[in-house]
């Protein structure tokens, strides 16, 4: 395989991880070759989007072991979608081990080290019980799929322009934006399509009940960064990014002050730094937000080089997930 040309996107790969959940009780973790399934086309996750999911990835290290990056986050993150929408979801060991299992059943598509690639890992819960009444799904599958995945920036962060969105809200005031469940995908489909063809990398959507501060980006939580300050939206309506969580503990490490606030509009021309984090990328760099309705352009960064912190936060979280770094926090789980 060439792993330089790896992007994000599906592949076919060995084995999926898989468990059904039926009275009551979750079946043993099986390695199926076969990544279609059969589920009724009354399917709740088909007609009432009962469907919730997770993403992190596994890294090949400098030291030749590989690691999965705070799966039991994820596995935490996973109950909190599976209980808001009323199914089971599997305990922190079995989500682990299936993690575990996933990567081990698919070694031979995880990129080596020298690659900067790795390989995702994509855990969900879907209601497979036929159903036409609006209630919650009573069988679950739980399963997780392995997809090696490209370096994106690889060592260089590409810094990225960015489409303030103001035509177009992602989460409802006490709704579901905090909670990574399918239908909050749906919903920002149109919008991000029109944004792509335009040639923006993302949207920066803002709270939806003023409109006036910043919530988070499409697919990313939102950071900036003003003289020692790590700077994130406090917002009940993102999603609680792992990467963010980690940055800002590194953020501490570093000596920097961590702000989680309220980031009003006006403030994005304020910072010396903004990126978008997540577990795709890690960090994007962003040097332009633009606002087509006022025809306001935020310059938020050099077009060419990424700021030094954000560079910093990348090359030590990164560090440590390819096992060059100490991992003082205890986040990696080697397999
Ligand atoms: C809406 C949204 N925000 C933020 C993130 C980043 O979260 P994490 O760092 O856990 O990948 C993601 C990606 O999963 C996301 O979909």
């Amino acid at each position: 395989m060439d792993w330089s040309k790896l992007a994000f996107g599906y592949i076919k790969t060995n084995k999926i991880i898989c468990s059904w959940y039926k009275d009551g009780e979750w079946s043993p973790l099986s390695a199926e070759g076969d990544d279609r399934i059969t589920i009724s086309a009354l399917s709740g996750a088909l007609h009432y989007g009962i469907e919730a999911f997770e993403g992190l990835k596994a890294f090949r290290g400098v030291d030749g072991k590989v690691r999965l990056f705070r799966p039991d986050e994820n596995a935490k993150r996973l109950k909190r979608s599976a209980d808001f929408l009323g199914i089971a979801s599997p305990g922190i060991e079995m989500f682990v081990e299936a993690c575990k299992r996933a990567v081990i059943e698919n070694i031979d598509f995880l990129p080596p080290y020298e690659s900067r690639a790795s390989m995702y890992l994509r855990p969900f819960l879907i209601g497979v019980e036929p159903q036409i009444d609006l209630v919650s799904s009573k069988e679950v599958l739980f399963a997780v799929a392995a997809i090696p995945v490209g370096a994106f920036s690889g060592k260089n962060l590409t810094p990225a322009r960015m489409l303030l969105a103001r035509d177009h809200d992602r989460a409802a005031p006490m709704g579901t934006g905090s909670y990574k469940i399918g239908g909050n995908y749906a919903a920002s489909m149109l919008a991000g399509t029109k944004a792509k063809k335009e040639g923006f990398a993302s949207i920066l959507y803002l709270d939806s009940a003023e409109r006036k501060y910043v919530d988070e980006f499409s697919s990313s939580n939102f950071f900036a960064v003003k003289g020692n300050s790590y700077i994130t939206p406090d917002s009940p309506s993102v999603l609680p990014s792992i990467t963010n969580k980690s940055l800002i503990q590194l953020a501490e490490d570093f000596g920097m002050k961590v702000e989680k606030r309220k980031i009003p509009v006006e403030e994005l021309t304020e910072f010396d730094e903004v990126g978008a984090c997540g577990t795709a990328v890690v960090i994007t760099p962003v040097w332009e937000i633009v606002d087509k309705s006022s025809g306001v352009s935020y310059l938020t960064g050099d077009k060419d080089n990424p700021g030094n912190i954000s560079k910093n936060l990348y090359r030590k979280l990164t560090g440590i997930q390819y096992g060059e770094e100490p991992d003082d926090h205890n986040w990696c789980m080697e397999i």
